[in-house]
C-alpha cells in the first residue's frame, strides 16, 4: 500500500489505475506543451521569505471568494469528463469539496448532469458555462443551473476554438471509449476502474444528451461539439449571459491586462487568470507570470483569481503572495479522484490545505488574507527570477 504524502503520489497512482486515454487527456497540454510545463515550472522559481520568533499558534485559512465563505481560497476547477476519470466522478468530487468547505465548479462537459450533482449534494455548487452557437440551449443551460441553485456561474472565454492535444487524437479519445483491441487490452489492466464504471449508468455528457436539439446519442454529440464551439463569442455575449443569469458571475480564461480591463467593465464579480491548464494557446505565458500585471491593472476593481500548475499548498501561497485572492485546482484533484475515488479528492484537498497552512506559518503569518509580496524573498525583485533552463 502506497503511503500518499503529496499530490505527485496521487498522480503516480492515478496513472496506474485509469485507462491511458483518460490519463493522457488530463496530463497533457496543446501542441508542444510548453505552456503546460511553464505553469508548473514558474511556481518553482519563486522563493519564500522565512520569519522566526513570531507567534504563529493560532492560524486561519478561511476567507471569501466573490463573497462566498470558503475554508481556504481554493475551488475545484471545471474539468470536462471528470466522470470518466472515475465512475460518477463529478458527484464524488462535489461531495469532497462540500466536506472541505470549498466550491466545486461543474463543467458544461461533465458526465453527471447539473440536476444529478444537485441531487447528491447539499450545499450549492458552481456551474461553468461554455458558450455554444445554439443560444437556446445555452439559455436553457443557464436556467437549469439557476433551478439547481448553483451559486455562481463561471463563463469560460478561452475556448472559442479548440487547442490541439496530440495524445487525444492519437488515442482516439471518445466517451465512452470505443471497444477497440488497443482500448480493451489497456482496460484489462485497470480492473477497479472497470468495475466502478460497470456499476454506473453515467457514461455520456449528462448536460447535453437529451437536452440539445439533435443530440440523442454520443455519435451525434461529437459532431455537435465540433460544430457548436462558438468562434463569434464577444463581450456583448458576456453581457447577455450576465443578464440571463442575474447572479454571481466569474469570467475565466483571462491572460492579459487589456482583457482583464474589459472583463472588469462587464461588472462581473471575479476573473480567473488562466491559460486553461496549458491546453489552448501553446506559447502563452504561465498564468502565474501574467498574474502581477493583471492584479496591477484591475486588482482594485474586481477580484482576481488564478489557476494553472498548482500542485501544492505552497503554490497556492505563492499565487496569493503575487496578488491572487483565490485559486482553482484542476489536475491536482483529478489525480486524487483517479487514484482513490472520493477519498482521493479528500486527500488532495487535505494535502494542499496542510501545505498552505504550514507555509504560511513558516513565513510568520497567521491569516491567509494577510499574505502579500512581503512573504516573497527579496519582495518583487524575486520575480521573475533568472531562467535556469
Ligand atoms: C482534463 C481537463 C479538462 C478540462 N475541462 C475544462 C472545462 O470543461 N471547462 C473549463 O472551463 N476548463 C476546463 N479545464 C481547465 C481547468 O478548469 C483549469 O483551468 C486548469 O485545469 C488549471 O490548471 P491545472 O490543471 O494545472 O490546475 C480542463 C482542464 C483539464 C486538465
Amino acid at each position: 500500500m502506497t503511503v500518499i504524502t503529496n499530490i505527485e503520489d496521487l498522480r503516480v497512482l492515478y496513472k496506474k489505475r485509469v485507462p491511458k486515454m483518460f490519463y493522457d487527456y488530463a496530463d497533457s497540454g496543446s501542441w508542444s506543451e510548453s505552456t503546460y510545463r511553464a505553469n508548473e515550472r514558474d511556481f518553482q522559481r519563486i522563493r519564500l521569505r522565512q520569519r522566526v520568533a513570531v507567534n504563529i499558534e493560532h492560524r486561519t485559512l478561511a476567507t471569501q471568494m466573490a463573497g462566498v465563505p470558503v475554508s481556504m481560497p481554493l475551488a475545484l476547477a471545471p474539468v470536462g469528463l471528470t466522470g470518466m476519470q472515475w465512475a460518477d466522478g463529478e458527484i464524488l468530487a462535489a461531495r469532497a469539496a462540500e466536506r472541505a468547505g470549498v466550491p466545486f465548479i461543474l463543467s458544461t462537459m461533465s458526465i453527471c448532469s447539473i440536476e444529478d450533482v444537485a441531487r447528491h449534494t447539499s450545499s450549492p455548487f458552481w456551474f461553468q458555462l461554455y458558450v455554444m452557437r445554439d443560444r437556446d440551449f445555452i439559455g436553457r443551460l443557464i436556467d437549469r443551473a439557476r433551478a439547481a441553485a448553483c451559486s455562481a456561474l463561471v463563463a469560460t472565454l478561452d475556448l472559442q476554438i479548440l487547442g490541439q492535444r496530440h495524445k487525444d487524437i492519437k488515442n482516439g479519445l471518445t466517451t465512452p471509449p470505443r471497444p477497440t483491441l488497443k482500448n480493451l487490452l489497456n482496460m484489462a489492466t485497470k480492473p477497479s476502474w472497470c468495475a466502478a464504471m460497470l456499476g454506473t449508468s453515467r457514461r455520456g455528457f449528462g448536460n447535453i444528451v437529451g437536452h440539445a436539439e439533435g443530440v440523442e446519442n454520443l455519435t451525434s454529440l461529437g459532431q455537435w461539439s465540433a460544430e457548436q464551439l462558438d468562434p463569434t463569442l464577444n463581450w456583448d455575449d458576456v453581457q447577455w449571459i450576465r443578464e440571463r443569469w442575474g447572479g454571481r458571475l466569474i469570467l475565466k480564461g483571462i491572460l492579459c491586462a487589456e482583457d482583464a480591463l474589459l472583463a472588469a467593465e462587464t461588472g462581473a464579480d471575479a476573473i480567473v487568470v488562466s491559460n486553461h491548464g496549458g491546453r489552448q494557446l501553446d506559447g502563452a505565458p504561465s498564468a502565474l507570470e501574467v498574474l502581477p500585471e493583471i492584479v496591477a491593472e484591475v486588482g482594485d476593481r474586481i477580484e482576481v483569481w488564478m489557476d494553472g500548475g498548482i500542485r501544492s499548498g505552497q503554490d497556492v501561497f505563492k499565487a496569493l503572495a503575487l496578488g491572487a485572492e483565490g485559486t482553482l485546482i484542476g489536475r491536482a484533484f483529478v489525480y486524487g479522484l483517479g487514484a482513490m475515488g472520493e477519498a482521493g479528492v479528500d486527500r488532495a484537498l487535505e494535502i494542499i490545505r496542510n501545505e498552505l497552512d504550514l507555509t504560511m506559518a513558516f513565513c510568520g503569518l497567521t491569516d491567509v488574507q494577510s499574505i502579500d509580496r512581503q512573504a516573497l524573498w527579496h519582495g518583487s525583485k524575486s520575480w521573475p527570477a533568472p531562467a535556469s533552463d
